[in-house]
């Protein structure tokens, strides 16, 4: 079965933390990502430091996974890197899901917390991780070892699926 298939959010995570070699790993990943005109307008914020980790899980209510992650990516989108305006956000979507996709295979777990476009969660990440304003902050991704053996449902459903026409 492939990675697609295999990935899913993980929440609560061990002590243990990811060696540099692992994270490096997950980064070539996201740049590996395709993106319009192929500009890779991707930045990377590793952080790692258990205030900082902290700090990022109490920015709004659903990231609390953060302050027990080993490591947060946080992915910025450099706006003067962007060749078409809009698109930003798929280039950063489809890196994000590449990151997810190589922790699985690194057996690691990870969850994607979304900050971008809501203005009052980026804002705080901004301010806090000193991201200049020809970035937006995108995301914040919890890398760590899992602690629960949760499991992945299969989604497909054919009533989604149109052929030729809608
Ligand atoms: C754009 C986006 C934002 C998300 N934001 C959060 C979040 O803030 N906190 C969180 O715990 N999970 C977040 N998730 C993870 C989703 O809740 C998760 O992907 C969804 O429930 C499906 O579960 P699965 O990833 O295990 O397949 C986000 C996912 C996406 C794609």
């Amino acid at each position: 079965m492939s990675l697609i298939f295999k990935r899913r959010s993980v929440r609560r995570f061990s002590d243990e933390k990811v060696s540099d070699e692992k994270i490096e790993s997950l980064l070539k990943a996201g740049m590996q990502a395709p993106s319009s005109c192929n500009a890779q307008p991707w930045e990377f914020i590793v952080v790692s430091d258990e205030k900082d980790k902290e700090a990022i899980s109490k920015m709004h209510k659903f990231a609390k996974p953060a302050s027990k992650a080993s490591h947060l990516i946080i992915t910025v989108g450099n706006l003067n890197e962007a060749k078409v305006i809009g698109m930003i956000e798929q280039d950063l979507g489809a890196c994000n899901e590449n990151i997810l996709l190589q922790a699985t295979h690194e057996g690691l777990g990870a969850v994607w917390l979304g900050f971008h476009p809501i203005e009052e969660r980026t804002l705080r990440l901004k301010e806090y991780l000193e991201i200049p304003d020809y970035c937006i902050p995108f995301s914040v991704i919890c890398v760590g070892y899992p602690v629960d053996e949760g499991e992945v449902k299969l989604r497909y459903d054919e009533s989604k699926v149109h052929f030729d026409r809608y």
